[in-house]
């Protein structure tokens, strides 16, 4: 059996990435898990600390299961902002923990994402840490307000806590309305791995926010201004030719989620069985996730190899 820091030294070392998908539900775990094991990828899915307090310790349970279907599926916090809060997943078995101290200043940031580590790493469980800041519409930033990682910084960084792994900010934001004429800053990626060359690299804000499915979710009824995301180009390059070993994707997911329901809700007002609007929703995920794996991630057939 491979372990999640095989795979992603193997992810950075080669021309793939392992995707990691956020989850609040079953349906949503069912469609990762389910693309999972029909393309043959290994898979991370990640819980933020919004998803930890709303699952509770159910998310135990459910990524017991998932991991029962799929092996090759581990359970990460995604931005754990405190001790505390890692310190709870890991209690729960988590696989990785994030412990994101982007929003402190540069030793504040080590201080935190050492006292992590040293938990983590006494149970094997494996750390990202973040330098730069990723933005998103949450923090009513615009995608030109990036603070981009600095790469001296990194080494600094990646020396002094003994992060595994490190979520990097050049170009890519959270949510629905990314700037899409925004190109991802290769230049500054290239800097980095030349520093860290040993450090597998994370690009969060990775969700297309594709034409396709804005016309989606539109069709369904929903309004959204202005949405964009990343060009899959960029996100392919960034997977299969870069140290980028593992890809953030939230809002894609969400997206797919809520336009089938959405739409069998509009279409059909005299049913009320949750199963029958869910079960298309899981369907609709899956498909998203599939096609992720497949032509961006590249991370198909790399289970056990
Ligand atoms: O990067 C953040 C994720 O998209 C999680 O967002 O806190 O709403 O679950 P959330
Ligand atoms: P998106 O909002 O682009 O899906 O990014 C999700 C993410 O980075 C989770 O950590
Ligand atoms: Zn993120």
């Amino acid at each position: 059996m491979k372990d999640l820091k095989y795979y992603l030294d193997k992810a950075k070392d080669e021309s793939f990435a392992i995707g990691s998908f956020n989850f609040s539900n079953l349906e949503t775990l069912q469609a990762i898990t389910e693309a999972s094991i029909e393309t043959h990828s290994p898979v991370i899915v990640a819980v933020s600390e919004s998803a930890l307090k709303y699952m509770d310790n159910y998310v135990v349970g459910l990524a017991k299961c998932a991991k029962e279907n799929n092996p090759n599926l581990f359970l990460h916090l995604d931005h754990g902002k405190s001790f505390e809060v890692c310190k709870k997943a890991i209690d729960y078995g988590f696989d990785s923990v994030m412990i994101d101290g982007s929003h402190l200043d540069f030793e504040g940031n080590i201080a935190l994402t050492k006292s992590v580590c040293e938990i983590a790493h006494q149970k094997g469980i494996l750390v990202e840490g973040e330098l730069g800041q990723i933005k998103g519409i949450e923090d009513n930033v615009s995608a030109s307000d990036h603070h981009f990682t600095n790469p001296e910084q990194a080494k600094e960084f990646v020396e002094k806590t003994g992060v595994d792994t490190l979520a990097i900010s050049i170009g890519t934001s959270h949510g629905v309305y990314k700037s899409n004429a925004n190109k991802l800053r290769f230049d500054i990626l290239e800097k980095i791995q030349e520093k860290i060359p040993h450090t597998p690299l994370v690009l969060h804000g990775a969700s297309s926010v594709g034409k396709q499915q804005i016309q989606q979710f539109e069709q369904s009824g929903g309004i959204l201004e202005k949405a964009g995301g990343i060009a899959d180009a960029e996100l392919q390059k960034a997977a299969q030719q870069t140290h980028i070993a593992k890809v953030n994707c939230d809002t894609d997911l969400r997206l797919a989620l809520t336009s089938e329901i959405r739409c069998f809700l509009n279409q059909n007002p005299d049913k009320f069985d949750p199963r029958q609007y869910l079960a298309l929703a899981r369907e609709n995920v899956k498909k998203v996730v599939v096609e992720k794996m497949k032509n961006i991630l590249n991370s198909k057939q790399k289970i056990g190899c």
